[in-house]
């Protein structure tokens, strides 16, 4: 393991996570991995912090940081091995985006991490690069014109998708929206004087951009301490879920099925804004236990868990049995590029039909599940028309007896919110 002033470092724990991302064709969210990596190690605060600005980093800039390797590399990008590849990429992001690290650091802890990984070649290959990439000034150095593929980042079929579908401006806007580093939210779920008396203006700020009063985040370390968020009377969720969750008309003692659940988020604020009895549900155990964590620190009696197939929803609890269906459903998030960057490189072209099969599976379910009179809200943390308009178009025109009473497409940036839609929709 390499090690750096006797602590782990940084770039070591970032080319892991990035690797490994690589590896499972960034299946997996980023943080997540870093998490669990952290799990296992001891990796103080600042590493730990510095190593997630690389990774984040790293995967917003990986087209233009891949393009200045090429600059300087004998062998074709497409060539280097993967792991490699990281290193190098790794190391072009310290030189181009942080001021703080000296240029000498960076080439020795690559070529460092190279003999660590006991490979004597790539270190030869990567001190040589960094080294005519230092000699030839690469900070100061004006590029050649370069796409908008290689400028943003992101795969050329994604923004030459979004071209067609939103005309060249917008599609440049969600690019520069995409890689703006994010900001953190979270809800007040209850004793909101209190709260706010605790965290602003030290640890958070109270913003009313949005249609209601919301926490921006200053301070994670001091915000895990505080007792508002040890009692569960916080939770951070993006304002677009927040506004989203606010949409089912609620009633006191309303039976609502939450069919794609974990980890939690608008089933614990919806339990909070109405007395109501809700079962969430969920097909990954995994996810369900972050669920039960999450109700557990929030002090949430009336949600109750299951495990189970979204699917599988009237065999399990009967048809016509909930006055609401919230279907927050599996999607292609890319209306969450922002907050997670490895999104671009996952989603190909033909990701979107199998997971319309599904959207439309659950929604099927879904509609079995309501009383006469019933809601469904659906929702998915993407813009494409593949998940969102012909999804509920599709919906719709089978079961003549659902009718759409409102829907909302937000494209990413728009009302300085991530990308999603909603619709909500009633059994007559
Ligand atoms: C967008 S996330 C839900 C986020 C959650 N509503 C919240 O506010 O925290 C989608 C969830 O759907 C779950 N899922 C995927 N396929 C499912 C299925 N067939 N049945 C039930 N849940 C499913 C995933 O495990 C994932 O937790």
């Amino acid at each position: 393991m390499n090690k750096s002033a006797g602590t782990l470092s940084a770039r070591y724990i970032a080319w892991k996570v990035l690797t490994e991302l690589e590896q499972g064709n960034f299946r997996h969210h980023a943080d997540e991995k870093l998490e669990k990596i952290c799990q296992k190690q001891i990796l103080p605060a600042v590493e730990r912090n510095l190593a997630y600005e690389i990774i984040s980093g790293c995967l917003r800039n990986k087209t233009l940081l891949e393009f200045y390797l090429s600059e300087y590399s004998s062998q074709p990008v497409s060539k280097i091995e993967f792991e490699l590849r990281w290193i190098l990429v790794i190391s072009f992001y310290q030189l181009l985006f942080l001021d703080k690290i000296p240029d000498h650091a960076i080439v020795n802890e690559a070529v460092n991490l190279c003999k660590q990984e006991n490979k004597i070649g790539w270190s030869k290959f990567v001190n040589g690069i960094l080294r005519s990439a230092l000699r030839d000034n690469v900070v100061g150095k004006k590029l050649r014109k370069i796409s908008a593929t290689t400028s943003y980042s992101h795969p050329s079929w994604l923004i030459n998708k979004w071209r067609k579908d939103f005309g060249e401006e917008k599609a440049i806007e969600i690019l520069k929206w995409n890689n703006k580093k994010p900001e953190q939210h979270a809800a007040i779920l209850r004793n909101f004087d209190e709260t706010v008396k605790e965290l602003v203006p030290d640890i958070a700020e109270l913003s009313d951009e949005f249609d209601q009063q919301i926490l921006k985040i200053k301070d994670f370390k001091n915000l895990f301490k505080s007792n508002c968020f040890k009692n569960g009377d916080v939770y951070l969720m993006t304002p677009w879920s927040i506004s989203i969750t606010r949409q089912l008309p609620l009633q006191p003692d309303m039976k609502i099925l939450d069919m794609c659940a974990a980890p939690g988020g608008k089933a614990i604020l919806t339990s909070c804004l109405e007395d109501v009895e809700i079962t969430a549900m969920d097909n990954s155990s995994r996810r369900i236990e972050k669920l039960k964590e999450n109700l557990k620190r929030c002090k949430i009696e009336n949600v109750s868990s299951v495990i189970g197939d979204g699917r599988d929803s009237a065999k399990i609890f009967g048809k016509e049995q909930f006055d609401a269906v919230m279907l927050d459903a599996p999607c292609s998030s890319l209306g969450v590029i922002q907050r997670h960057p490895e999104i671009r490189w996952r989603v190909t072209n033909e990701s979107f039909t199998s997971i319309q099969i599904l959207q439309k599976q659950l929604l099927s379910a879904a509609v079995e599940v309501i009383k006469p009179g019933g809601y469904i809200l659906y929702s998915v943390c993407t813009f494409t028309d593949e998940e969102t308009e012909d999804v509920i178009d599709i919906f719709l025109s089978e079961n003549k007896n659902m009718t759409c009473i409102k829907k909302e497409l937000n494209l990413p940036g728009e009302k300085n919110m991530c990308g999603g839609f909603f619709a909500l929709m009633k059994k007559n």
